[in-house]
């Protein structure tokens, strides 16, 4: 690591129209346990209010930290070192109050505000989002690897996804506040996308590698996998190829070390079109049965994704409730969390095996959380046979946890987490158990990745749930998975722990002052 060639965080398109964004307040409502509801919250419409929400709530700058004569950003969205190599665009229709031409924009977390790339036609636009239901709006999310490989070398790559997965979850929750439902769309190839975006223009290893593509839909309607479709018309394709896109991209880092075995595998992982993975039938659902397992606490949404932090570290004393962890636990869980889990379109392929330590009335140990029944069979043939799958006590019924070794595990979350103290220190740590082997068969290489985004979509539910209990979390990208598969008796790639994360109370650190997010704009 080069601390001279540290990229810089932000990407700006030099030269392009720029369209400032409002700073919005926080308001009471929704509330954060609403999200979680099957109901949606009442549909705001697409305006210039409603965009500069979007976008707030979710990949903003939330707060500047300063110590000493050094000072830097944090953003709405975690990411792996704070490197954020996740870069956004908007692709849209007339935004009344903010532009009158349907185009492609690149959002500046910087300025908070839209850098326009390129205009479409009516017609272009209208071939685009033509399944989509009326006010549709696209987003779609890059990364850049560099970012991640000035400091993380190869592992550079995963760390990118899990922080796409972070990022599709910030969104989706900014727009499910909104009342808009959000799809991952899963028809349209990494190569066209990088053409809509423009980014088939950049080379070298600062360019952005197209990640994937958001519907954004304002509809209580109910949704379905053909609503997803979307296709590119190649009239479009090649009229956009050969022209000039506005804005020139900012020179991120005066030199560089080469990875090259990133793109290796981000081209084998690539989506070129051809995939088995079809959108998954979403189960229908009473719209009016609310979970009834507990009250909303009330806790504005809105403060709670603004204010979200990472711990530095856990005070290695404070405890959670049962009644708490087991709602964190229900709201990770896909056939209850609908709202937010659905924008992905497969089935759940990740489960989570949890180090508990501090959770009043739950013994310590090691437990296994099966986010989805069918994952039951396989991994019961995986781990070790001594385990114990007991179903606590009062458990919901509904969720399919169980207890597989008492244990005090506090070195042991330690020493796999990198021997960071601050997977010991908190209520619980756990393991990301991802379904390796038979997912990757089913639907080929691209999934690699996607398994990244369903674990990142998972610890940024559980970075929001910390907000809202009054605690704080932390994801951990630095672990040694064999240890962990030691630990749980996997001998094989049929499970593999993909992303940990630890959950706690976090002691105050008086050293750090904090700025307001956007104190340079006037
Ligand atoms: C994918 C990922 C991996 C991370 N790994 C670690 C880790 O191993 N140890 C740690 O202390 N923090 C880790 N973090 C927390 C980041 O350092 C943190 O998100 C970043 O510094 C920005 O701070 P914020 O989350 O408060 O905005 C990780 C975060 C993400 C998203």
């Amino acid at each position: 690591m080069d601390w001279e060639s540290q990229p810089d965080p932000f990407r700006r398109y030099d030269q392009s129209l720029k369209l400032p964004l409002e700073h919005p307040q926080i308001t009471k409502t929704p509330t954060y346990d609403s999200l979680f509801d099957t109901w949606q919250e009442p549909i705001t419409p697409i305006n210039r209010d409603s965009i500069s929400r979007l976008f707030y709530e979710s990949l903003a700058i939330s707060a500047w930290k300063q110590a000493g004569e050094n000072r830097w950003s944090l953003r709405v969205n975690p990411s792996s070192g704070d490197l954020h190599p996740t870069e956004t665009y908007l692709i849209a229709g007339p935004i009344k109050d903010l532009s009158d031409v349907t185009a492609v924009y690149h959002y500046s977390a910087h300025a908070h505000a839209l850098e326009r790339r390129i205009i479409l036609t009516n017609e272009e636009w209208k071939a685009i989002n033509q399944n989509l239901p009326p006010g549709s709006l696209l987003i779609s999310l890059a990364s850049i690897y560099w970012r991640e490989s000035w400091k993380y070398g190869e592992r550079a790559f995963r760390y990118c996804h899990h922080d796409v997965g972070h990022a599709i979850g910030a969104i989706t929750f900014a727009a499910a506040a909104l009342g808009w439902k959000t799809r991952l769309i899963h028809s349209v190839t990494d190569n066209d996308l990088a053409i809509l975006l423009g980014l088939h223009q950049q080379k070298g290893i600062e360019a952005e590698h197209p990640d994937c593509l958001l519907a954004i839909i304002p509809t209580d309607e109910n949704i379905t996998p053909v609503d997803f479709i979307v296709n590119l018309p190649t009239t479009l394709l090649k009229r956009v190829k050969d022209i000039e896109f506005e804005g020139c991209p900012n020179t991120l880092s005066n030199h560089h070390h080469e990875w090259p075995i990133i793109d290796t595998v981000a081209e084998a992982c690539g989506f070129n079109g051809d995939s088995s993975m079809t959108h998954k039938q979403d189960p229908p659902t009473d719209r009016h049965i609310k979970n009834k397992f507990v009250e909303d606490r009330r806790v504005s949404a809105r403060k709670i994704i603004r204010q979200r932090r990472s711990a530095l570290a856990m005070d290695g004393h404070s405890t959670i409730s049962k009644e708490t962890f087991y709602r964190m636990m229900v709201h990770v869980s896909p056939h209850l969390g609908k709202n937010i889990l659905e924008v992905l379109p497969w089935q759940a392929h990740v489960s989570l095996a949890l180090f508990i330590h501090r959770v009043d009335d739950l013994p310590a140990g090691l437990y296994l959380l099966i986010r989805d029944p069918g994952h039951e069979p396989s991994l019961r043939k995986a781990l070790r046979s001594d385990f114990r799958w007991e179903k606590p006590e009062d458990c919901p019924g509904s969720l399919h946890l169980y207890l597989l070794q008492h244990a005090n595990s506090l070195d042991a979350a330690r020493i796999i987490n990198c021997h960071q103290d601050i997977a010991a220190d908190g209520a619980f740590a756990l393991g990301m158990l991802a379904e390796f082997d038979a997912s990757l068969k089913q639907y080929g290489a691209l999934f690699y990745p996607r398994l990244f985004w369903e674990t990142g979509l998972i610890g940024q539910i559980l970075y929001l749930e910390a907000e809202a209990t009054g605690i704080r979390s932390t994801g951990i990208g630095c672990f040694f998975d064999d240890a962990m598969h030691e630990v749980l008796g996997i001998s094989d790639h049929s499970w593999q722990s993909l992303y940990h994360f630890t959950v706690g109370g976090p002691p105050d650190d008086p050293r750090l002052q904090t700025l307001p997010s956007y104190w340079y704009l006037k």
